[in-house]
């Protein structure tokens, strides 16, 4: 072999090596829980003062256009409470280039460093060992807070992309910002499976509050995606796209059983969705409640979202052992149940009669716990509406056979009797047909 092409092969694992580093999901695990048992202080708290201002030298073009192509990114992926100007964005791409080769030294002690803005650059920076550097906008006008994190969206500065920027703070004493770590684990175990949402960078930080205490806040870097499925609920899709929609929701889910998972958290807005071309692209997110198969705790606790969590569990937990699940199969079954109210859902509505009653359900045992009687009794009517709401073919109103055949799935996923419940493989073959049928018929 010559030494050119020796080379060569090098060049190209080199090559290789760092795009697969530089892709995948990055955290310093030690360094997180080291950080998060000690008490937040101004020690960590980096504002632009504490990086050496260098000598002032004149904008490059290169500076130039970098700040063009970025100011032009942000207006026209992220819309502000407060517009960010070109010379604001030129002062962060100067402070980024500045601040650039002093990294190395810092990452010798953090693995990342998140730089407050304190409202001189209209924009605060976290850059990564991982090599990533993410432009946080904060006053992201479309936020969207969920139980635990709030999403903003940020520009990653090599690549210049649009991303999503996720941050946990603590809000009672009940939350716990070491159960963070966990998820991400959970997240890394689905690495490069393209149904479930990953991760590109996570760390702590220190953030000053208004009245002068510092707190800890956790970041996770993500891939951006358009956004969940609960808003698509109110946007009623076709029924082409609707059941390519529910076929890769379940297929999502059924990754998740595949490694032995059960995710305890399925409803629409835990789907995150992309519109490519015509097609739509959807993932499983929201890994905070899954559990693993091997978990000491697995299926002792009920948990999730009012309104999606199977009759089932909230029948064994107002009975005697008052477990929410025994083994992995039942586990399974549960994530099917809110599969099919999510489904119910986006087909029905969000105040479809079901999903009414289900909250009623799931309220008694979250609201004023374990009522077995109380229990009983909403599921008596629950299974009024279903027998209702999916009747057999010869009652269905209008032949529609697309739409019967996925009222009767959807019915089948959640149905009161258990031998009358339907398998994920089923669910999956079932929309598989419909997907033809429908594609047929266009
Ligand atoms: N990568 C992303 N791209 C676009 N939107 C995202 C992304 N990640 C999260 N979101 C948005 O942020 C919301 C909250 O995220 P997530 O569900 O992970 O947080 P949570 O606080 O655990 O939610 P919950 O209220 O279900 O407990 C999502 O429903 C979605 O609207
Ligand atoms: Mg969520």
């Amino acid at each position: 072999m010559t030494r050119k092409r020796l080379q060569s092969i090098f060049t190209l694992l080199l090559t290789f090596a760092l795009y697969t580093s530089s892709t995948y999901a990055t955290f310093n695990e030690k360094q997180m829980r080291e950080h998060l048992r000690s008490a937040p202080s101004e020690d960590t708290y980096y504002s632009l003062n504490r990086f050496p201002e260098s000598a002032q030298e004149s904008l490059t073009d290169e500076i130039k256009n970098k700040s063009t192509r970025i100011y032009e990114l942000v207006k026209k992926t992220i819309s502000l409470e407060l517009q960010v100007t070109l010379s604001q964005i030129i002062s962060i791409v100067s402070f980024i280039e500045k601040m650039k080769p002093t990294l190395k030294k810092h990452f010798e002690t953090h693995s990342s460093v998140y730089v407050h803005s304190e409202s001189t650059l209209g924009a605060s920076v976290m850059a990564y060992e991982s090599g990533r550097i993410y432009i946080v906008f904060e006053n992201d006008k479309g936020s969207v807070s969920g139980g635990f994190k709030r999403f903003t969206r940020s520009i990653e500065y090599n690549s210049e992309k649009a991303h999503a920027h996720l941050t946990i703070r603590k809000k009672s004493k009940y939350t716990k910002l070491r159960d963070i770590i966990k998820e991400l684990h959970i997240q890394q175990a689905f690495e490069g499976i393209p149904s479930i949402l990953n991760f590109l960078d996570a760390d702590v930080y220190t953030e000053r509050k208004e009245n002068g205490h510092h707190e800890h806040v956790i970041a996770i870097e993500e891939e951006l995606f358009d956004g969940d499925l609960g808003a698509m609920v109110l946007k009623r899709p076709n029924l082409d796209v609707m059941i390519d929609m529910f076929s890769q929701m379940a297929k999502a889910v059924k990754e998740m059983h595949g490694k032995r998972y059960v995710h305890r958290d399925i409803k629409p807005d835990n789907f995150l969705f992309r519109l490519e071309n015509a097609n739509i692209h959807v993932v499983l997110a929201d890994f905070g409640l899954s559990e693993s198969r091997k978990s000491s705790e697995f299926g002792q606790y009920m948990c999730g979202t009012s309104g999606f969590i199977d009759l089932k569990q909230c029948v064994y937990v107002s009975s005697e052992d008052g477990v929410a699940f025994h083994d992995f199969k039942e586990g399974k079954e549960a994530d099917v149940f809110s599969l099919g109210m999510s489904f119910a859902e986006i087909l029905l509505g969000t105040e479809n009669r079901l999903a009414t009653n289900t909250r009623q359900v799931n309220d008694i045992i979250f609201d004023e716990g374990a009522e077995k009687k109380k229990v009983e009794k909403a599921i008596e009517k629950f299974k009024a509406l279903h027998a209702e709401e999916f009747p057999n073919r010869k009652n269905f109103q209008g032949n529609k056979d697309i739409l019967f055949r996925l009222r009767d799935l959807i019915g089948r996923m959640i149905h009161p009797e258990d031998n009358r419940r339907i398998h994920l493989t089923e669910v999956i073959e079932r929309l598989g047909r419909l997907n033809r049928d429908v594609i047929r018929m266009k």
